[in-house]
């Protein structure tokens, strides 16, 4: 029998993932969890095939130069691919595989939690129970925006963003969209499309930021953008922190230009803006998209596929480069 490939898992995943990788592979496994430095990565991909890393491990040009020879793929537990090098991947000629597809539901999900939660203060409803501030019923008192019947807007209409505009079609919300191309009319569903996404913005009383992170998406939220929002306007994000400015979000929410904020994603995240905490209009989250079991099972059994595909010399089932 020929010798397993060897694989480095750069952190600890679902049992039912790495008892699979356990058996078809010689697996460096992270029992502990910790977070591997570059350095570390780079010293735990010696004498190994592959890697499989998360979003949390950049794997960078100068990381990738310093990989063995033999290690030609790269199979990532995350749809999103902006913390790999993809560019210095193919010049070593190592494929890249992601997971798409399995985490849209569980990401759509948390978009519509974010909708709600921001448009209903659920934060401060919570913390008001929880600290025992919670008076009486008051018929002004702590009033939120209705979702049911209001405009839409989504930046970005792939997987997620379609799965977004699902859910929203059932609270009746009109859904506008801007998207590199435009959807043909059975996806698109009667969503209007905007082919700049500065003349979608006026027409979002609710904006859902579905977009991947490239140079073109970077910032793509600032505060001239802000501005053409309806007053009074919800953003949310469930795609990657850098799509905002922060402080132009920040400065929104603080002067009331927008109602409230609902976000699952941050730049430099875990270390986020620290202002966002003090904001009591922003509803926050700590990337939770595709946190439930169900997914997070999916995604490291797709994972796994693309690493067993490459291994059989076959086509990735999700190839990036
Ligand atoms: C991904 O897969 O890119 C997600 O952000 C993880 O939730």
């Amino acid at each position: 029998m020929p010798p397993k490939p060897t694989v480095l898992v750069t952190r600890k995943l679902p049992a039912a993932v790495e008892a699979r990788l356990a058996r078809d592979y010689d697996a460096r496994l992270n029992a502990s969890d910790k977070l591997l430095s570059a350095d570390e990565i780079v010293a735990g991909v010696q004498n190994a095939d592959a890697l499989l890393p998360c979003p949390t491990c950049k794997v960078t040009a100068d990381m990738i130069r310093r990989f063995p020879d033999r290690l030609k793929a790269i199979a990532t537990f995350s749809v999103g691919y902006e913390h790999i090098d993809v560019k210095a991947a193919k010049e070593r000629g190592i494929v890249v595989g992601n997971t798409p597809d399995v985490l849209t539901d569980a990401t759509a999900d948390i978009a519509l939690l974010l909708m709600l939660g921001a448009a209903r203060g659920a934060s401060e409803g919570e913390r008001v129970v929880r600290d025992a501030a919670w008076g009486a019923w008051a018929p002004t008192g702590m009033l939120g925006v209705h979702m049911t019947g209001k405009r839409l807007g989504i930046y970005g209409m792939g997987r997620i963003g379609q799965a977004v505009a699902k859910r929203a079609r059932a609270f009746d919300m009109k859904i506008h969209y801007h998207n590199r191309s435009r959807l043909s009319p059975d996806l698109e569903q009667g969503a209007v499309f905007h082919a700049r996404a500065e003349d979608m913005l006026p027409h979002s009383d609710f904006l859902s930021i579905n977009a991947p992170a490239t140079a073109e998406t970077t910032g793509f939220l600032n505060a001239a953008r802000i501005k053409l929002l309806p007053d009074g306007a919800i953003v949310v994000n469930t795609a990657r922190g850098p799509l905002v400015d922060d402080e132009a979000l920040i400065a929104a929410l603080k002067s009331g230009k927008l109602f409230a904020a609902g976000l699952d994603v941050y730049a430099g995240e875990p270390a986020i803006n620290p202002a966002y905490r003090s904001v009591s209009n922003a509803f926050l989250l700590p990337h939770l998209g595709s946190a439930t079991t169900e997914t997070r099972v999916a995604m490291g059994m797709k994972a796994v596929d693309n690493l067993d595909a490459f291994f059989a010399g076959k086509p990735l089932p999700a190839r990036v480069v």
